[in-house]
């Protein structure tokens, strides 16, 4: 029996009714906010106000994923907000050691994302400044697309080295995530589910957060 955490995303939910839409997701361990700037990524989604607001009704704690760039100067802005965990993209990040330890100083869990081509390796080393590693299991920028499974061994590479320097930081995975894929993304050794479409897409929410969470966990 494996531990796991599901955090549903709202890039799946209704945007005009995001306070109802939280409170279908009130069994996750933290709803998941894509920030997109349609520079880094080609989509655009919403920003700081927004996410304040969020941060005042979620009835569960905030896990902001940065798809943006500049992420050096607008990162600590969402640490401000409340957000449990603020992730910034490596690939965005000019110095990303001094704003993990920036994140981490204003009292949120650092965390830093890796797309599909980019490689662990040149990271490892700074595992120990991160609370969280995501790494995404599609091409950032829309919900709804396929789990890449080329993504798996570089998840495997990654949770060998954070059990082989027992560092506390957990893997996230996002992109893709249904019950079929998060037993594969688990057996890698991820987690922490984001999962946008098979969450929002299901007529019973909680009901999709529980096959997540059982199919993860067996
Ligand atoms: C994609 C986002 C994801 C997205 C996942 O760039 O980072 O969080 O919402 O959506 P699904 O689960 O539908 O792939
Ligand atoms: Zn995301």
């Amino acid at each position: 029996m494996r531990t796991c955490c599901i955090h549903p995303s709202i890039l799946s939910a209704d945007f005009v009714n995001l306070q109802s839409e939280l409170g279908r997701i009130s069994t996750a361990d933290a709803v998941h906010v894509d920030v997109m700037d349609n520079s880094f990524v080609p989509n655009l989604t919403l920003g700081l106000p927004v996410v304040k607001r969020i941060q005042a009704v979620s009835p569960v704690p905030l896990d902001v994923h940065l798809m943006i760039d500049d992420a050096d100067r607008w990162a600590p802005e969402y640490a401000a907000v409340g957000a449990a965990s603020v992730t910034f993209h490596a690939e965005a990040a000019r110095a990303p050691i001094r704003l993990a330890r920036e994140l981490r100083s204003a009292g949120t869990r650092a965390g830093m994302a890796l797309c599909p081509a980019t490689a662990v390796e040149p990271y490892l080393d700074m595992l120990g400044e991160l609370d969280m590693l995501l790494i995404m299991t599609v091409e950032p920028g829309f919900g709804g697309q396929s789990f890449l499974d080329v993504t798996l061994p570089k998840i495997r590479r990654a949770a060998e080295a954070i059990r082989g320097s027992d560092l506390p930081l957990v893997i996230q995975v996002d992109g893709g995530i249904t019950k079929d894929t998060i037993v594969r993304a688990a057996e890698a050794g991820a987690t922490v589910f984001v999962a946008g479409s098979s969450v929002y897409g299901a007529e019973d929410p909680a009901e999709a957060i529980a096959g997540l969470r059982r199919a993860a966990s067996d």
